[in-house]
């Protein structure tokens, strides 16, 4: 029933039966993604320090799904040219890979260089020029530096010194080669590390999430601005944020559950958006006046998010060249009720106090969370189009799970689909600079290890050489980019 709503929906609106050739632009950049701790292994190779997420699942191997941690994962660190070789392979336009902040920096901070480290990314930075591949960094993917943590991690306001610190080495070193940056990857990051279910693994409601996202936001304008004021004129590259856009679409339209899809939309969409790209240039109401009233609730005596001062919000307010789309999935959200058919998202599910679903009817990937509903991204699209005035976005991660098939016509399904969702939101005036699959190959997918597999290339763990195989969906990648036709 739900699929057919959404089905009638895009039809009618859009045209889905259309059946006119779309075309992306020739401009128009297709690449495939990585993150350090995902990919690269050699773990305390080299000098390098302990990140957060090494501690984690050293010390709780029982978190994670098939044992598998980080510590070799694809070996990146030593088979950079394999996988060079795959890009070539598939022709993308651009690799965003991310650089392990206590690779560069054991400690953390800038008093102790590893040069090793540095150099590893200058090695693959260049095989990917020699190649005509664009680097597109991300300074931060959920690595910090267990040092660090040490001194407060992300709820420290220390953090935002730290950030820029490490954020001046890397340009120093590496904004003459690259020309995309992403500070940081998905700042929700914040309320799994306080909600105690990833690394750090701290539940600390108060100290950390709200105040973590705060940190968070100032570390990515500090690097912004940093960038802005003395290497854009020099270099002309451009700076973004990713973010976890999965979208929220009210159940039907009962004004009750319209409203609740905007307040679940304020705490995943506006609660980033809003200090960075709206004239308000602050924290949405909704989500101030909900976690205050939670917290009266809980007897505190003030809202849980904190406040920006008039300078940080300044220093917020137009720090992006463009906004980072990470895209999955969509839920449908009604006003919440008594049933226990909750789907969970961890820790904010109190503070929204809404209930979220998804259609049985959608197919599903291996992640429990993830199912294909191809809508959601021109109605991502859409909605920030109204709300935020045509940002300029690149899609800086989509993909599908599977388990290790080669033969994966769920993952070819589920990018063929949101690619033409993605044409119609292009047509409809979405300014989308490019498009980017999570993932290059199978990686430690966080605390699920290995058994969630998000590659185009199935990677075998068992093997020494953790060899790489092109499943049907690189094939696929690979014409779609040739022929810039879905
Ligand atoms: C987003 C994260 O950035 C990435 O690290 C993760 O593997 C994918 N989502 C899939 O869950």
């Amino acid at each position: 029933m739900r699929l057919c709503l959404l089905l009638f929906c895009v039809t009618a609106v859009r045209g889905w039966s259309d059946t006119r050739i779309r075309k992306f632009k020739k401009e128009f950049l297709f690449g495939v993604a990585t993150s350090a701790y995902q990919v690269e292994g050699a773990w305390d190779t080299d000098g390098k320090g302990e990140s957060i997420w090494d501690k984690y699942l050293h010390d709780h191997p029982e978190l994670i799904a098939d044992g598998r941690n980080g510590d070799i994962a694809c070996d990146s660190y030593h088979q950079y040219k394999r996988d060079v070789e795959m890009l070539r392979e598939l022709g993308v336009d651009h690799y965003r890979f991310s650089i392990s902040w206590p690779r560069v920096l054991p400690t953390g901070l800038t008093n102790d260089i590893n040069e090793k480290g540095l150099q590893y990314y200058d090695n693959l930075i260049n095989e990917l020029l020699k190649y005509g591949i664009e680097p597109m960094v991300t300074i931060y993917h959920f690595d910090l530096p267990q040092s660090l943590q040490e001194l407060g991690g992300w709820a420290s306001p220390l953090v935002v010194q730290w950030f820029e610190d490490y954020t001046r080495l890397l340009f120093d070193r590496y904004a003459d080669r690259v020309k995309f940056w992403i500070t940081i990857n998905q700042p929700s990051f914040c309320f799994e590390s306080y909600g105690g279910i990833t690394a750090p693994g701290i539940k600390s409601k108060g100290l950390g999430d709200y105040m973590c996202v705060k940190h968070v936001l100032l570390a990515h304008a500090k690097a912004y601005r940093l960038y802005e004021k003395e290497y854009k004129n020099k270099y002309k590259g451009s700076v973004g944020i990713s973010l976890s856009l999965n979208f929220g679409h009210p159940l039907n339209n009962k004004t009750e559950n319209q409203e609740a899809a905007e307040i679940f939309r304020d705490f995943t969409i506006g609660l980033y958006m809003n200090p960075i790209w709206s004239k308000y240039g602050d924290f949405p109401k909704t989500v101030r006046n909900r976690v205050m009233k939670k917290s009266k609730e809980q007897g505190y005596e003030k809202s849980r998010l904190p406040t920006l001062s008039s300078e940080e919000i300044k220093l917020l307010k137009g720090s992006a060249d463009f906004v980072g789309i990470n895209h999955y999935t969509s839920v449908f959200v009604e006003a919440r009720t008594d049933s226990d058919e909750i789907f969970e998202v961890p820790s904010l599910q109190d503070d929204i106090g809404v209930l979220l679903t998804q259609s049985d009817e959608w197919v599903s990937g291996k992640s429990s969370w993830l199912k294909s509903a191809p809508y959601g991204i021109y109605k991502l699209c859409l909605y920030l189009n109204e709300k935020y005035n045509y940002p300029q976005t690149f899609v800086t991660e989509q993909g599908w799970s599977t388990g290790t098939s080669l033969n994966d016509r769920s993952r070819v399904d589920y990018l063929r689909e949101y690619l033409i969702a993605l044409l119609f939101a292009i047509e409809d005036g979405t300014k989308v600079m490019g498009y980017t699959v999570w993932s290059l190959m199978d990686n430690v997918e966080w605390n699920a290890g290995t058994s969630e597999r998000f590659g185009l290339y199935e990677v075998d763990f068992e093997a020494e050489e953790k060899t790489r195989t092109a499943r049907l969906s690189a094939l696929v990648y690979k014409r779609i980019i040739q022929k810039r036709v879905v």
